[in-house]
């Protein structure tokens, strides 16, 4: 379907299309194991419900992450020169984006791609308040299936994507090396990207993070299904999960799962189309993050045709920021 364009906020924006949406879902929920696509988890409430996580004291990736933006921003300003075109991969409340763009020397503009569309929509506005002179150009659509990224008016220098919050580790190894290598196609050989990735740690630490003491990261976790109740016309019961998060030391990733608290059955909306059958203390996987070693980080961004230029972890080694740069043509 062709994107619409909302010239107000000049945003492209993507329409979901409740069909393909329903097949995708019932691929998912019909695998072994059963799992949900992630990026469903942010309608209006999950974009409000992960800004919480952010401010929990056991989720440390947020305050490690700006601690190294805050000391490190005016050096990826120096490395990456004048009149940067900036693009962010799920800008989310934007908490990070600030501290970067406050740095950049006369930047051309800014180009936050995100799903949650209110979420961006209303950042976006608050970017052109503080920067008058930037062109703001967002787009709601889900990144890793976008080919082409709005151009500015204004002549550019470098492009400088930028991909915090560790949310590359929400993708599985391989599918990370490819959508690496789309952001590369997508801003050009020779460019520039600011990413965050989460350092494995102890058990205790990354289970935390994801197992909070208020049950934020819970409620988040199953808004996955009101979601898709309310997108679908699906009958997700939510009472009948319970959020359950595992270090999975094998696979260097914090398993998030909704594990069924009964035998239920699930209309996804179609009333020809048959319901899925869940059973009592099955799991349905919602999210993986991995996380990497320096080592294992730069190996998989080399597959990805871009070079280390220079990182940083913050005081506590829990977390990495890296400027890469891609491969010239
Ligand atoms: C883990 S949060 C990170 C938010 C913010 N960048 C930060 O560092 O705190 C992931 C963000 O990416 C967005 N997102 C997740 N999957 C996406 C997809 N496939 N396409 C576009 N945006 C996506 C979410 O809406 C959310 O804002």
């Amino acid at each position: 379907m062709a994107p619409d364009r909302d010239e107000a906020v000049n945003a492209v924006l993507e329409p979901p299309c409740p069909e393909q949406i329903r097949r995708e879902i019932r691929e998912g929920l019909t695998d072994s194991p059963r799992r949900l696509p992630a990026r469903f988890f942010y309608d209006a409430r999950g974009a409000r419900l992960f800004e919480e996580i952010t401010r929990l004291d056991e989720y440390y990736l947020t305050d490690a992450e700006v601690e190294i933006l805050g000391r490190r921003a005016a050096r990826v300003a120096e490395l990456v020169g004048r009149g940067v075109r900036m693009v962010e991969y799920g800008s989310g409340s934007g908490e990070k984006t600030w501290i970067v763009l406050g740095e950049l020397e006369a930047p051309s503009a800014y180009v936050p791609v995100d799903v949650a569309r209110e979420q961006l929509l209303s950042f976006a506005r608050r970017v052109r308040e503080r920067f008058p002179g930037l062109e703001v150009l967002p787009v709601a659509a889900d990144y890793t299936r976008l080919d082409e990224l709005p151009w500015p008016e204004a002549e550019s220098g470098a492009t400088l994507a930028f991909f915090p919050g560790s949310t590359v580790g929400n993708l599985e190894p391989p599918e990370a090396v490819a959508f690496l290598s789309r952001i590369a196609d997508q801003t050009g050989r020779g460019e520039y990207l600011l990413i965050g990735a989460d350092l494995v740690k102890n058990r205790r630490t990354l289970e935390r993070a994801y197992n909070d003491a208020r049950g934020v990261t819970a409620e988040f976790n199953l808004n996955i299904l009101h979601h898709l109740n309310r997108l679908l016309g699906a009958d997700f019961d939510p009472e009948g999960f319970r959020h359950r998060a595992i270090w999975n030391d094998e696979r260097s990733r914090i398993e998030m799962h909704l594990v069924s608290l009964r035998d239920q059955v699930v209309a996804l909306g179609d009333p020809d189309a048959e319901e899925v059958e869940i059973s009592r203390g099955e799991v349905v996987v919602t999210e993986h993050s991995y996380k990497y070693e320096i080592d294992s980080f730069h190996e998989l961004v080399r597959r990805a045709g871009y070079r280390p230029v220079e990182y940083w972890t913050d005081t506590d080694d829990r977390f990495s920021v890296h400027l890469l740069q891609s491969a010239s043509p």
